[in-house]
């Protein structure tokens, strides 16, 4: 399967990916997590991303595409299938991908609604071990050794995730039109469970 997932910052889309990826093996790939990993080893496109990370918006296509593109290309990605977290958020993203000829089979897009996603991204803390995401209230951490280490990204401020969004919303009809006869849109609000529910009914209709 070859699957993309959109929707606005903190709609849930890395949430449900984890939990697509433990039933279906699709290869997880996530530009916003690939350029953190880039920030904080500190190369020089890592350090040409953080300001536009910091700022919301689009990190340029000459540093996302071509990272997309090589890991899509790696055997595993070709071998199992994918899963793209938050890519193409434009249609230059998405012409790309097209001429090197990655289809997706369904387009899935989280619909949440704007109050939901501040408290989201307030509340969010990663496992820096396990790279797994946490939520103070809705997804709290196991145990006290997991809480003890969990982090904040640097961009997950509430004035910060308001930029994000209007980014968000510069974007996501460009890219929708594109996808259009493949795009099914779920209800992202609910709890993460009943969410996954939703996709994965989608899903196994597709095997
Ligand atoms: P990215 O990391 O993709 O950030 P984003 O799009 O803002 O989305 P988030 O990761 O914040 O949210 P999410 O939808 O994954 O939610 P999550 O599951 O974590 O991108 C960061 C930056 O990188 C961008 O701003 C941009 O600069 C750059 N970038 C990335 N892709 C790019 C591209 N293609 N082109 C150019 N630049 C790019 O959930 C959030 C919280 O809510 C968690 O705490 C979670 O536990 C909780 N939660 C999740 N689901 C539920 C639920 N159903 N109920 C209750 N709580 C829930
Ligand atoms: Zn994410």
């Amino acid at each position: 399967l070859k699957i993309m997932i959109s929707g606005a910052p903190a709609s849930g889309k890395g949430t449900q990916c984890e939990l697509i990826t433990k039933k279906y093996e699709l290869v997880h790939i996530a530009p916003g997590d690939l350029l953190r990993a880039e920030v904080a080893a500190g190369t020089e496109n890592g350090r040409c991303a953080k300001e536009y990370m910091e700022n919301g918006q689009l990190v340029p296509d000459e540093i996302v595409v071509m990272m997309v593109k090589d890991r899509l290309l790696q055997s595993d990605a070709q071998e199992k299938g994918w899963l793209l977290d938050g890519y193409p958020r434009s249609s230059s993203q998405a012409t790309v991908l097209k001429e090197f000829g990655f289809q997706p089979d369904l387009f899935i897009l989280l619909e949440v609604s704007e109050e939901i996603l501040v408290e989201r991204v307030v509340g969010r803390r990663l496992d820096p071990v396990t790279g797994r995401i946490y939520h103070l209230k809705y997804s709290p951490p196991e145990t006290e050794e997991i809480a003890a280490r969990l982090t904040q990204r640097f961009d997950d401020t509430e004035e910060k995730v308001k930029l994000r969004l209007c980014t968000h919303h510069q974007n996501v009809e460009a890219v929708l039109s594109l996808y259009e006869d493949i795009t099914v849109k779920v209800n992202g609000s609910a709890s993460k469970h009943v969410v996954f529910a939703q996709i994965d009914s989608t899903m196994t209709k597709l095997l």
